[in-house]
C-alpha cells in the first residue's frame, strides 16, 4: 500500500468514526429516560438556590420555574423590577419557594460586585447563564447595525463577560461543595458562520467554548458544566414566532433539555433541533454565505416583524 492510499484508508475510517459517534450520541438522546437518569432529589441534591441571568422573560423565566418546581429557591435577575417581582410573585405562589430577585443591567460593565454582595452566603446548586441579546433585530451587516460602536460593548458585555463573570462568582462555592451545576445558553446558529448574524453568533461561540472548557476543568470536582444551544424557541426575542414542531414553547425547550443534561458538555436541547444543527451543517456555507441567502434572511425576518 503506498502513502496516498494509506492516508485514504485513514481519512474513510476516520470519517466513519466521526459519523458512528454521532449516530450513537442520537440515538441515546431517545433513551435518555435510562442513559441520563436523574433522581428526583437531583436538583436540591446540589444546593438550595439556583440563580438565572434574564430570569423574568423567555427560557430564564422558563428555566426559573422550572427549576423551581424542582424544589429550589430562586435568584431571578435582569432589567426591569416590575417584571421580576411579577415573576417571583407567581413562582412563590406556584411552587412556594422562596425567590430573591437583582435588578442589573449585564449590557453595563459595573453591575458584579453588587451581585457578589447580593449573592452572598447563599448556597447555590445551579447557575443558568441564559442572558443573551441580539445586536439588531433585525439581521444586519456588520456596519448596518444601528449605534454600533455602543451595540459592540452592549453585546460583549451582556454575552461574553456575563457569562465569565456569574462564573467566577458562583463556581468557587460549587469547588468547595464538590457539586454544582452550570447551563450556559449558546444558540443553535452558531454552529456554522452565520452572516447577518455575525456579531451574536461569534459571541456565542465564545459562550460553547468557555463552557466546554470549563467543564473540562472542573468536571472531576463533580460540577456539571454544559452548554445548550436552542434553535427556534418562542419568546420576546423572537417576537413570540408561533410554536410548531420547530418552534418550542421555552416552558416545552426548558423541560426537554434538562433531560439532556447529563449528556455531554453541548446540547441542542431535543431532538428536533439536534437535526436542525445537522442539517445547518451540512448545507454548503457558499450556499449560507451567498447575498441571495442574506437577503432572503433579511426580508424573511423583515415581514415577520413588520406583520
Ligand atoms: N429564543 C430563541 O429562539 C433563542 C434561540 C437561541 C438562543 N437563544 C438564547 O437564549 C437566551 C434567552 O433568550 P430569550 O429568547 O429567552 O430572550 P428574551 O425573550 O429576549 O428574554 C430576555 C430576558 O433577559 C432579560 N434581559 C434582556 N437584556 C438584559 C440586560 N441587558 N441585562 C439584564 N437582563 C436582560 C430580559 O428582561 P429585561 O428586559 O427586563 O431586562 C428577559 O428576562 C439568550 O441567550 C438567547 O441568545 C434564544
Amino acid at each position: 500500500m503506498d502513502v496516498m492510499e494509506l492516508f485514504f484508508v485513514w481519512l474513510g475510517a476516520a470519517v466513519v468514526v466521526f459519523y458512528v459517534i454521532k449516530i450513537v450520541s442520537f440515538v441515546k438522546m431517545f433513551y435518555s429516560g435510562v442513559l441520563f437518569l436523574q433522581p428526583a432529589s437531583f436538583f436540591t441534591s446540589m444546593g438550595e438556590w439556583a440563580v438565572v441571568t434574564g430570569g423574568s422573560d423567555g427560557i430564564g423565566r422558563a428555566y426559573s420555574f422550572e427549576l423551581a418546581g424542582r424544589g429550589l429557591n430562586i435568584v431571578i435577575l435582569s432589567r426591569t423590577k416590575d417584571k421580576l417581582d411579577q415573576v417571583a410573585l407567581e413562582i412563590g405562589q406556584t411552587t412556594g419557594q422562596k425567590v430573591k430577585v437583582i435588578v442589573a443591567d449585564f449590557t453595563e460593565d459595573d453591575e458584579y460586585e453588587q451581585i457578589q454582595e447580593e449573592l452572598k452566603g447563599l448556597n447555590i446548586g445551579v447557575l443558568v447563564n441564559n442572558v443573551g441579546i441580539l445586536p439588531s433585530h433585525i439581521p444586519s451587516k456588520f456596519l448596518q447595525i444601528r449605534n454600533l460602536t455602543q451595540r459592540i460593548t452592549e453585546v460583549i458585555n451582556c454575552n461574553v463577560k456575563a457569562l465569565v463573570k456569574m462564573s467566577q462568582i458562583v463556581l468557587p462555592g460549587m469547588e468547595k461543595r464538590g457539586k454544582g451545576v452550570i447551563v450556559n445558553i449558546s444558540s443553535g446558529v452558531a454552529c456554522v458562520p452565520s452572516p447577518m448574524y455575525t456579531m451574536y453568533c461569534a459571541s456565542k461561540v465564545f459562550v460553547e467554548r468557555f463552557s466546554q472548557g470549563l467543564q473540562a476543568e472542573y468536571k472531576e470536582k463533580g460540577i456539571v458544566i454544559q452548554t445548550v444551544a436552542p434553535f427556534g424557541v418562542s419568546t420576546p426575542m423572537t417576537g413570540y414566532l408561533k410554536p410548531n414542531l420547530v418552534t418550542m414553547t421555552a416552558e416545552d425547550f426548558v423541560r426537554t433539555s434538562l433531560k439532556y443534561l447529563k449528556a455531554g458538555d453541548k446540547t441542542y436541547g431535543s431532538i428536533c433541533h439536534t437535526i436542525m444543527g445537522w442539517i445547518l451543517q451540512s448545507v454548503p456555507l457558499q450556499i449560507i454565505h451567498s447575498e441571495r441567502m442574506q437577503d432572503c434572511l433579511r426580508e424573511y425576518v423583515n415581514k415577520r416583524v413588520g406583520s
